[in-house]
């Protein structure tokens, strides 16, 4: 069954502590915690996101599920290690070569944390192939990453179906997340695709009732 990863980005942040926890009640399985330095992304939600992990990490034993959008992913992973999370997550695209997208898997892994790859709609699934026996988790951006609530692209869900059909030839293990744009409407394409792992923000955090948006999406 798919599962659930909710983006806090947009939370509002006067009610933030609350709608963790209404999250949780409603049956998240996971924090996905958007981390944008300002450098890869044009937004910096850096210290915000950092706050919300650390908030979360304190009232919940659900897991954290770290999106790097930046640049320095180093850094930023040395930083979340402190917090423990269950997927660390960086961008093919914010690597200067393969040796460095080599360096960052060993990093994350090293430290007991799963190991994500994201690449960006434009980016071509042949470019990460070679690494995908070494990580956890291919995240698929079924928008450009930068902000919340944009329409998702739809050639993406061919690339999600090919990545499947892939992981499945090469007797590979990997989860296929995707994020952005993903709403109860179109949660049956992402499915059929081959999704694993749904990031939804904004309709879950606009929506009225978490729980229901929630049972939606998965159903
Ligand atoms: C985009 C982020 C997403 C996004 C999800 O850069 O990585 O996690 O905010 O939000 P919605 O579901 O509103 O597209
Ligand atoms: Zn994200």
């Amino acid at each position: 069954m798919v599962e659930i990863s909710t983006s806090v980005l947009n939370a509002d942040p006067e009610e933030a502590m609350k709608t963790f926890y209404d999250l949780e009640v409603a049956k998240t399985d996971y924090y996905h915690i958007d981390v944008m330095d300002g450098r890869f992304v044009e937004k910096d939600t850096s210290s915000l996101m950092y706050s919300y992990a650390s908030s979360i990490k304190q009232m919940s034993n659900l897991p954290l599920d770290v999106h790097l959008m930046v640049k320095d992913v180093k850094e930023y992973i040395e930083q979340y290690i402190a917090l423990k999370p269950l997927y660390i997550t960086f961008h093919y695209e914010a690597c200067k070569d393969k040796e460095e997208v080599k360096e960052i898997i060993k990093l994350i892994k090293d430290n007991n944390i799963k190991c994500g790859i994201s690449i960006k709609p434009k980016t071509k699934l042949e470019d990460i192939y070679e690494f995908l026996p070494y990580v956890s988790m291919v995240l698929i951006m079924t928008v450009e990453p930068g902000k919340g609530g944009q329409a998702l692209i739809p050639e993406t869900l061919d690339k999600i179906s090919h990545l499947k059909e892939y992981l499945y030839q090469n007797n590979l293990e990997a989860f296929i997340e995707a994020d952005g744009g993903i709403k109860p409407e179109n949660a049956d394409k992402l499915k059929e695709a081959g999704v694993d792992i749904m990031v939804v923000g904004s309709a879950i955090i606009n929506s009225n009732d978490y729980k229901k948006t929630i049972e939606e999406l998965k159903k």
